[in-house]
């Protein structure tokens, strides 16, 4: 009975490839409307960034970072030989912060840029001669309608964020007004996503990027393609005109908010109704850090509250696992991490997915079990119980509800990159006896990545590579170059602002 019940869980969060397929196919579907015309969910947003670094831009910037893990000042300091460095200093946003009146977040932004300038100033040689204003670029990782490389309206707020009084105001005005409050000799001359952050330092380190990606907190991308495709600016627009590429902040945590390809189960479903934001960000909510630890708690409580008799943790439960948001992402990461994602030594029943009850009820001190004891000891820390109250058996549930959440995340990763190459055509979608060839032949394509699961959850990258290979073929696969950026939205918002101040000296 019980193996039934964490059979059946397991089914529903499969992915075959038939699926994959098709949502691929329903992304770029959605990847081409949000070209075509203003106000889809995912919104195509036309940045004004027209072209990518090469390595040689010098300068030193002040960049401003709100919407990851912690929001951060930084110094960058671009060295011209494909490196820079940084400075920074991270601040924690509360989530009174968060969802309070906008114009006391952007005074707490402006105070911490404040702040981080006075530490600075202690060190700095009192004879170096002040300029005017210090130009900073701003990365914000929201949805923001970009008119210019300096403004844009707020769409909407994702991940958390609910403060009042900012959709359809202009953020860099924002900011401005909050710098001009305090009579802080700061000029926010550009503004970034993070994803064109990660894309623009990817590019300044690596020569060229194509995608520049975020799983952390949240999720999206960006591309570089032919402004020619970004029809909805109209055939009279400038850019239009001008012709080139323009990099486009796709906005993808919006695809499918109508769930109707998204493999949606009854804890998706759940987690979605208690958040902040019902029935958006579907995509998102799918793959990032701030929805996965809520996924995996459903399912738990899920077992835990199973009738006729509990399957988990004889039924008993824990602050952590009773609380809205109470199991982090991170949480996840060390069970995998304990578990040792990735080695191919141990039990090959236990080392597939599911748990094979009857076997993990006859474990006795071997091997495997050495695995699961340090499992379930970060069970017992991590979720709050005593250590009487959690068995091996349970500690190889946890696990397994982990990495099943996980791996259906990285695989709907892999189907976002693929889209996005197919749509810049460097692979075609590989279907049934597809022979054609991509119209770019690079020797390989660049993706430059940042955020907290692609950085540290076990595994993410190779199973993201798998769907990427289903989707697009190994020969495509293999010439992907998957590169974190790191502190790339730093670099981004300071090469951002160094375009800037060349348009205006022009
Ligand atoms: C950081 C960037 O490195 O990564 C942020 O500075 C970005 O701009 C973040 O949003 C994404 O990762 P996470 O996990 O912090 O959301
Ligand atoms: C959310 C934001 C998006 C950002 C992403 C990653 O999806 O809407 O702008 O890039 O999170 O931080």
């Amino acid at each position: 009975e019980h193996q039934k019940v964490i059979d059946d869980i397991n089914d529903q969060f499969q992915l075959p490839n038939e699926s994959l397929i098709s949502i691929t196919k329903a992304f770029l579907d959605e990847y081409s409307k949000g070209l075509s015309a203003y106000g889809h969910p995912m919104a195509m947003i036309p940045t004004f960034v027209t072209g990518t670094p090469d390595g040689t831009e010098k300068g030193t910037f002040l960049a401003l970072d709100l919407g990851g893990t912690n929001m951060r000042v930084c110094e960058v300091n671009l060295r011209g030989d494909k490196t820079f460095t940084i400075r920074q200093q991270k601040y924690r946003v509360s989530d009174a912060l968060k969802t309070g009146e906008a114009r006391a977040l952007f005074d707490y932004l402006a105070d911490s840029v404040d702040a981080f300038l006075s530490a600075e100033a202690q060190h700095a040689d009192a004879s170096e001669s002040q300029p005017k204003f210090v130009p900073l670029g701003l990365t914000f990782s929201f949805p923001v309608e970009q008119t210019a490389l300096d403004s844009g309206k707020i769409l909407t707020w994702t991940k958390g964020f609910a403060a009042t009084n900012a959709i359809g105001n202009d953020v860099v005005r924002l900011l401005q007004d909050a710098f001009d409050r305090k009579h802080l000799h700061v000029k926010c001359v550009a503004l970034v996503n993070d994803t064109v952050g990660a894309l623009l330092s990817r590019a300044y380190a690596s020569g060229g990027c194509t995608l520049g990606a975020i799983f952390g907190t949240g999720t999206n991308g960006a591309f570089m393609d032919d402004v020619s495709k970004i029809t909805k600016l109209g055939p009279n627009h400038p850019a239009i005109s001008r012709g080139g590429q323009m990099v486009v902040n796709t906005e993808w945590g919006a695809f499918n908010n109508s769930r109707t390809h998204l493999p949606s189960t009854p804890f998706d479903k759940t987690m979605d109704r208690q958040s902040i934001n019902p029935g958006f960000q579907a995509f998102e909510k799918f793959i990032s850090g701030m929805y996965l630890g809520e996924i995996v708690r459903h399912i738990l409580l899920a077992l835990i509250d199973s009738a006729p008799q509990p399957i988990l943790f004889n039924g008993a439960s824990t602050t952590s696992l009773n609380l809205q948001w109470g199991i982090d992402t991170s949480v996840m990461s060390d069970v995998e991490d304990a578990w040792g994602a990735g080695s191919t030594d141990g039990d090959p029943v236990l080392e597939t997915i599911v748990p094979n009850l009857e076997k993990l009820e006859s474990l006795k001190g071997d091997k495997v079990h050495e695995k699961l004891e340090k499992v379930r000891k970060i069970v017992v820390e991590k979720l709050g119980f005593k250590d009487e109250q959690v068995s091996v058996k349970d500690a190889a549930i946890v696990r397994w509800a982990c990495s099943l959440v996980a791996r259906r995340a990285a695989l709907l990763s892999g189907i976002a990159v693929a889209a996005t190459l197919i749509q810049t055509e460097h692979a075609v979608l590989q279907e049934g006896s597809t022979t054609a060839k991509p119209k770019k032949h690079t020797d390989r394509a660049i993706i430059g990545v940042d955020g907290s699961l692609i950085e540290f959850y076990p595994n993410y990258e190779r199973t993201l590579r798998e769907s990427l290979r289903a989707l697009v073929g190994e020969e495509i696969e293999k010439k992907v170059d998957i590169g974190l950026a790191k502190d790339g939205s730093g670099a981004g918002a300071a090469l951002c602002a160094l375009q800037a101040i060349k348009n205006t000296t022009q």
